[in-house]
């Protein structure tokens, strides 16, 4: 993937105004209080600022987090950088590694991890809406050169090319339908996370966990309050993003080693979800 962040830069006057630039193409960048022209805007080295009608701008090199917030154009919901950080400590990513993930959406994630797996590693990206593939391809640049991206174009459910993955990452509505192909593809103890914005999807994978060789090893949900940096009236930020997604993280292990709870499962009416319930326990899960 060619370098996404180069000849960008972030303008921002500390306060709301965030804009990504890149000086290859922009014009003239709109601000709250004028216009600065690209020639102009070139001119200010990194770190340096500068002022339009008394309001001062502050310029830096674009990295990664101002790609993924203000650089890159959304067509679908995008991983936040408060779970992407957290994903990739958890799925072992490093330089070199093999990995896979769908879907590729809006590419947030797939910029993510091709820069954590480096030019020795690959980014295995599966999508199936092929005008979501083109607004990736464009947003992350893939078509200029050698990438250690590759993108297919179909449905996770028509099966996976690779095998021996170090990791898997699911962003998809319904990854319960997609375990079994995943399994067949990860290294044995390979890592597995799953992101759903629902916990009835998540009670739903969990479910669908029972059916594989995985061992879940965590459910978690993130928070990141981040503050105003005012020493004499330290406070939180008034907004936050409140609710981003949940996380499902799994190792693939060899088959049959796994020893499950007993459940039972109480049929449902149509159009809602079975109940399930420990053998022998109540509803909240309480042992008789
Ligand atoms: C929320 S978006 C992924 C966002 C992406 N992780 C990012 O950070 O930009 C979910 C994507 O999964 C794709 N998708 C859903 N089910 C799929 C499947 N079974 N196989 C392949 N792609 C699928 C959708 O078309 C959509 O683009």
């Amino acid at each position: 993937m060619e370098d996404v962040l180069a000849e960008k830069v972030l303008i921002t006057d500390l306060s709301r105004f965030r804009r990504v630039v890149d000086l290859r193409t922009s014009e003239s960048v709109g601000l709250p209080s004028g216009h600065i022209s690209r020639e102009e805007l070139k001119k200010i080295p990194a770190g340096g600022s500068f002022e339009v009608r008394d309001k001062r701008y502050y310029v830096l090199p674009c990295d990664m987090h101002d790609f993924v917030m203000e650089g890159l154009k959304r067509n679908t919901q995008i991983v936040y950088p408060k779970d992407s950080g957290y994903i990739l400590l958890k799925l072992d990513i490093f330089p070199g590694k093999k990995i896979a993930e769908a879907g590729t959406g809006s590419g947030a994630m797939t910029a993510i991890f091709s820069r954590a797996v480096g030019s020795e590693g690959r980014v295995y990206s599966y999508e199936q809406d092929i005008g979501l593939i083109n607004h990736a391809v464009k947003n992350l640049k893939l078509d200029a050169g050698d990438s250690n991206v590759v993108i297919h174009h179909q449905s996770l459910e028509q099966g996976i090319h690779e095998q021996d993955l170090d990791a898997f990452f699911l962003d998809v509505r319904e990854p319960w339908k997609l375990l079994g192909e995943v399994y067949g593809c990860l290294k044995p103890g390979g890592h597995l996370g799953v992101l759903v914005p629902t916990t009835n999807q998540v009670s739903r994978a969990l479910l669908a966990f029972n059916n594989w060789d995985f061992l879940v090893t965590e459910v978690a949900e993130t928070f990141l309050r981040t503050y105003k940096p005012v020493p004499a009236r330290l406070r939180p930020m008034d907004r936050m993003i409140g609710h981003t997604s949940y996380l499902i993280f799994a190792r693939k292990m060899q088959p049959d080693t796994i020893r499950r709870a007993a459940v039972r499962v109480v049929p449902a009416p149509e159009g809602e979800d079975d109940v399930i319930l420990p053998e022998n326990g109540d509803q909240d899960g309480r042992e008789d």
